[in-house]
C-alpha cells in the first residue's frame, strides 16, 4: 500500500518566538486560517491509503486532534526525544511492509498547485516502485545555505550536497545544474532500510532496537538517546546510489526562517513598509525609524527584533535560551 509519512517532530527553532517546543510552527494558524500540518494532511489525502504521523511526545496532542477530526486512518509514532530525520524515517519504515511505498513529507511547508503536486507524486511513486529513492527538486532562486542541493541530469542524481557553505552554494547556483532538495521523499520502505543499513549501520541497528521496544506507538527515551542524531540527508541521500529526482513544477516554500516567512507573507499581501520592514504577530501600529529589512515579531510572552539577514541565527539564539531554562 501507499503510506503518507508526516514528519512532525521539529521545533522550528528558527521561528522562535512564534514557534515553541510546546507549539511548533506546523500547528500555528498564522498562514491561511489553517495550520501547515492540516494543509499537509489535506494535500495528500487522496494520494495515500494510510497516514503515519511521527512527532514528539510534548506536542503529540496537537497532531492527534487534527487527525481525529479528519477521520483518516492513521498510525501515530511518538518520539520521547527527537533523534532527527534518519531515525524518524527509519521508524516509519519499520512500521511498514518492505514493499509499501512511503511518501515522506515535512509538515511545515507551503505548496502551491495541486495538479502539479499530484503529478510529481505520481511520477515519484512510479520511480519508487522500481527501487529508487526519489527526491523532489525545486528550481533554486538564491544561494540559500539552509537547503540540500541536488546536482542532476534528467532524473539522474549526480550528487547530493546537504547544506553547503555560502561559497559552495554560490558555485552551485552559477553552474545551473543544481536543484534544491524539497525535503520530501518517496521510496519503498525496504529499499530505504537497506540503504540506511549500508551507509549508517549504527542508526539502522539502534533505531531497530528502539522500534522493537516501542510500546503503544511510544518510543523509549533511553533507547532513543542511543541513536545518533543525524538527518536522512547526511545519513542516506548524500551517499546512496539509488537516488532519483523529480523536478517539481509546483510552488514551494519552506517557511523555515523569518526571511522565507517574510517573502511568503509579502506575496499574500501582508504589509511591508517602504524600507522592507515587517511586523508579525500584532495589529498594533508599529513604527520603524532608521531601520531597514527589520522584522518585529510579537508574541504574548516574547518579542524578537531582527534584521532579515540574521534569519538563520535565530536557531543559535533559541539554543542559548534553551540552555538558560
Ligand atoms: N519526527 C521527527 N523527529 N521529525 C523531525 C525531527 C525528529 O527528530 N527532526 C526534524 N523533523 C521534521 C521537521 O519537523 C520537518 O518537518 C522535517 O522533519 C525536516 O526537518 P528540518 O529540521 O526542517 O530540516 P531542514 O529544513 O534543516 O532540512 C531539510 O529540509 C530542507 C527543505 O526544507 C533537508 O531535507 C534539506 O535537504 C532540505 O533542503
Ligand atoms: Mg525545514
Amino acid at each position: 500500500s501507499i503510506k503518507h509519512v508526516i514528519l512532525s517532530g521539529g521545533v522550528g527553532s528558527r521561528l522562535w518566538p512564534l514557534s515553541r517546543k510546546s507549539f511548533p510552527k506546523q500547528y500555528l494558524d498564522i498562514f491561511d486560517g489553517k495550520s501547515l500540518f492540516e494543509m499537509t494532511v489535506e494535500r495528500n489525502y487522496n494520494l495515500a491509503d494510510e497516514v503515519i504521523v511521527i512527532g514528539n511526545l510534548e506536542n503529540t496532542h496537537l497532531s492527534q486532534s487534527v487527525m481525529d477530526k479528519s477521520k483518516i486512518a492513521y498510525v501515530n509514532i511518538i518520539e520521547s526525544t527527537p533523534r532527527n530525520t534518519a531515525a524518524a524515517i527509519a521508524f516509519a519504515a519499520f512500521a511498514s511492509e518492505p514493499d509499501d511505498i512511503l511518501i515522506v513529507t515535512p509538515s511545515d511547508h507551503i505548496i502551491d498547485g495541486e495538479e502539479e503536486y499530484n503529478n510529481a507524486i505520481s511520477a515519484a511513486i512510479a520511480k519508487a516502485e522500481e527501487g529508487n529513492i526519489v527526491t523532489f527538486g525545486i528550481l533554486p532562486t538564491k544561494p540559500e545555505t539552509g537547503y540540500g542541493y541536488i546536482e542532476y541530469k534528467g532524473d539522474r542524481v549526480v550528487s547530493f550536497r546537504e547544506k553547503p557553505n555560502s561559497v559552495t552554494a554560490q558555485e552551485f547556483i552559477s553552474k545551473g545544474s543544481f536543484l534544491w532538495n524539497s525535503g520530501m521523499f518517496c521510496f519503498k520502505a525496504g529499499v530505504l532500510l537497506e540503504e540506511l543499513k549500508l551507509y549508517n549501520p549504527e542508526v539502522y541497528e539502534k533505531s531497530k532496537i528502539a522500534w522493537k521496544n516501542c510500546k503503544d506507538g511510544k518510543l523509549d527515551r533511553e533507547l532513543s538517546m542511543d541513536i545518533p542524531s543525524i538527518s536522512i540527508d547526511y545519513a542516506v541521500m548524500e551517499r546512496s546510489k539509488k537516488i532519483k529526482v523529480v523536478p517539481a513544477k509546483f510552488g514551494w516554500s519552506d517557511l523555515g526562517s523569518f526571511e522565507s516567512v517574510y517573502e511568503y507573507l509579502k506575496t499574500i499581501g501582508h504589509p511591508v513598509d517602504a524600507y522592507g520592514n515587517m511586523v508579525i504577530g500584532t495589529k498594533n501600529y508599529t513604527a520603524f525609524l532608521g531601520l531597514e529589512n527589520t522584522i518585529f515579531v510579537h508574541t504574548e510572552t516574547a518579542n524578537l527584533i531582527l534584521h532579515k539577514d540574521q534569519s538563520q541565527d535565530v536557531k543559535t539564539l533559541y539554543n542559548q535560551l534553551e540552555k538558560l531554562n
